[in-house]
């Protein structure tokens, strides 16, 4: 049967429009090069999704059919999705609340993906459209977790997957990459670096390119997230999102999301607040917000513990600004003390085994907190984006 009720792409910037049909990757008019956005029919897709119909599909994000760019049938998956939305029951009280009053503070424990991160979600919307239009190459520059999806995925679709990361990349990253099957280039440099070689390829020998958001596939699978916080929390959205960002994919993923799902009257009411949460030390998202420019300027000499968030020139970063400013949400950075101490606070007063970048939003709580951003009575949702396990440097 088919649900999808998608349509085609659209140029987020110049509104330029794109076929279904073909494989995308950003707007090709030379004045403009921005992401593509995906459009679907959502007076049909409101025909067959809502809570009511959601409750006896498969327990993955291909529950979302509707508003995917395939059908199930034509998915390549390895279960990914539907993670647990965790009541946290001590991180109010570590993170300096009153011990009465506290915030609901929900974590989103996405290590429960293929490949132990998010990163599953979109990887496997890009490799489901590749493997269904015949393409065979696959490649991306990967702070390491992307990597390690891209090559699963490509694994299951027998598509030929090339990798390039930095050499100071997580170990645990590169053995997933290369037990997959798949090329592993590393650089001596950061993911800019890795993208140099990717586009070398992409030029030489017709690899298709999945850096983030250079194409409008992974931002469809990314933005599950947010459906499922909706149908987790029945019908209801948090009214804070903090998520770790580095190309800012699940954040702009949510937020277009949340706009769909309002569009659809599936939602009325306040949308959350979403929050940027990055490093000190990587932080190019956090000066551009708070300097309220419409793009950000290129962060010099990154270095964080966090890779996942160590991204020095988002390419999307005026559509994670918009996201940030529309929802009236913010910027934090946070330190790699805090950082670490974070790791440990969520592992030991809650059993979640957290990835940097997911401590980081826990960090991030304690800074809203004193701000005044959040308090007793409100509703927060906390992404742990991976598994704390891919880190044994960190313990
Ligand atoms: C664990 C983890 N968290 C967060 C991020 C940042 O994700 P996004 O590109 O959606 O901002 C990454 C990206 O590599 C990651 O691996
Ligand atoms: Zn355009």
């Amino acid at each position: 049967m088919t649900r999808s009720s998608f349509l085609g792409y659209e140029c987020s910037k110049c509104g330029t429009t794109y076929s279904a049909k073909e494989l995308q990757t950003i707007c090709q008019d030379s004045n403009c090069g921005r992401p593509l956005l995906a459009k679907y029919d959502l007076v049909k897709a409101k025909a067959t999704l809502n809570l009511k119909s959601l409750k006896n599909r498969d327990a993955s994000l291909w529950r979302y059919e509707e508003v995917l760019l395939v059908d199930q049938d034509d998915a390549v998956t390895l279960g990914e999705g539907f993670t647990p939305l965790l009541k946290a029951r001590n991180l109010g009280a570590a993170a300096g609340f009153n011990s009465s009053t506290q915030p609901t503070i929900l974590v989103k424990d996405e290590s429960a993906n293929p490949t132990g991160s998010f990163k599953a979600r979109g990887l496997c919307m890009a490799i489901s459209v590749m493997h269904k239009l015949g393409r065979d190459h696959a490649a991306l520059p990967t702070a390491g977790n992307a990597g390690a999806a891209a090559a699963a995925y490509s694994a299951r679709a027998g598509i030929k997957c090339h990798v390039a990361m930095p050499s100071d990349t997580p170990t645990a990253m590169m053995d997933e990459v290369r037990a997959y099957g798949a090329d592993l280039y590393t650089v001596d440099g950061l993911i800019g670096d890795a993208a140099t070689v990717i586009r070398k390829g992409v030029v030489e020998h017709d690899w298709f390119d999945l850096s983030t958001l250079k194409e409008p596939y992974r931002l469809e699978g990314k933005k599950t997230m947010g459906y499922e916080l909706w149908e987790q929390l029945n019908g209801n959205l948090p009214q804070h999102i903090l998520y770790p960002t580095g190309g800012g994919t699940g954040l702009i993923g949510m937020w277009k999301a949340f706009q769909e799902l309002s569009e659809m009257g599936l939602f009325i009411g306040t949308l959350p607040k979403m929050y940027a949460v990055q490093s000190t030390g990587c932080a190019p998202i956090v000066d551009a917000f708070n300097a309220k420019t419409e793009r950000s300027m290129p962060w010099e000499n990154a270095a964080t513990i966090a890779p996942g968030i160590r991204i020095p020139t988002p390419f999307a970063d005026d559509l994670i600004l918009s996201a940030l400013h529309e929802s009236n949400g913010g910027a934090i950075a946070v330190t790699d003390e805090e950082i670490i101490a974070a790791m440990k606070t969520v592992s030991t007063s809650e059993g979640i085994d957290v990835c940097p970048e997911g401590a980081a939003t826990f960090a991030a709580l304690s800074h809203l907190r004193k701000d005044g951003a959040i308090s007793e009575n409100d509703s927060v949702v906390l992404f742990n984006t991976g598994t704390g396990l891919k880190h044994p440097e960190l313990r």
